[in-house]
């Protein structure tokens, strides 16, 4: 599998976030999310300190932001960025901005977080446990949210590692996303396909 393939734990719950919402790709690199979050409708700011790789994305419904998120007070990483219906975070952990993250989001707004966690040092990188989350972590850490789907363990693709993933929204329980069918579904409208006969 490509790395620029998107996460099946992203896919799953961008369905939950409001058709045509802003959303927040934080960390973005080579914008794998980025490209897919466009491709259903919605409007991204996509933020990482180096957005060389993802200059091809920029338009009218996508803003680049080269911010530099762990110099300066973590409160001020996202500087003026808020108010998201959607944040994006994959493959990147560094822990004063989870607040940031959470305080980030509109009501209604979909937490969708995926990266290394403890035990991934079987695996290879990361080994550093500054870049790897702790038992359960991120249900700690986003427990200001309302927690819809987590999940902890090993993985074997895109390649064998050790993972943890949240999906938590800034308000009170809703709909869960159905199955890949509802994305398919979500895409076809963005790009305004005709659906396939019954
Ligand atoms: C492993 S990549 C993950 C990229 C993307 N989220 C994905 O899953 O495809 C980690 C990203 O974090 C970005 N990053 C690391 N430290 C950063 C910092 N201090 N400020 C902004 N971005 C940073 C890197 O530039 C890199 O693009």
């Amino acid at each position: 599998m490509a790395h620029d393939t998107p996460s099946a734990w992203v896919r799953r719950f961008i369905p939950l976030i409001r058709p045509g919402g802003r959303v927040l790709d934080l960390a973005a690199g080579g914008g794998r999310h980025t490209r897919l979050l466009l491709d259903m409708g919605f409007v991204v700011t996509a933020v990482d300190r180096d957005i060389a790789g993802l200059h091809p994305l920029a338009s009218g419904k996508c803003d680049l932001r080269a911010l530099d998120l762990e110099s300066g007070p973590p409160e001020r990483a996202l500087g003026p960025l808020g108010g998201f219906d959607g944040v994006v975070v994959t493959n990147y952990l560094h822990r004063p901005l989870f607040a940031p993250i959470a305080a980030a989001m509109a009501s209604g707004g979909v937490l969708i977080y995926e990266t290394f966690a403890a035990g991934n040092e079987r695996f290879g990188r990361p080994r550093n446990p500054d870049f790897l989350l702790r038992r359960g972590e991120l249900i700690a850490a986003f427990a200001v949210l309302t927690i819809i789907a987590f999940e902890e363990g090993e993985v074997t693709r895109p390649r064998p590692a050790f993972v943890q993933r949240i999906a938590a929204l800034a308000g009170p329980l809703g709909r869960l996303p159905e199955s890949d069918t509802e994305l398919d579904a979500t895409r076809r409208l963005a790009g305004g396909e005709p659906a396939p006969a019954a």
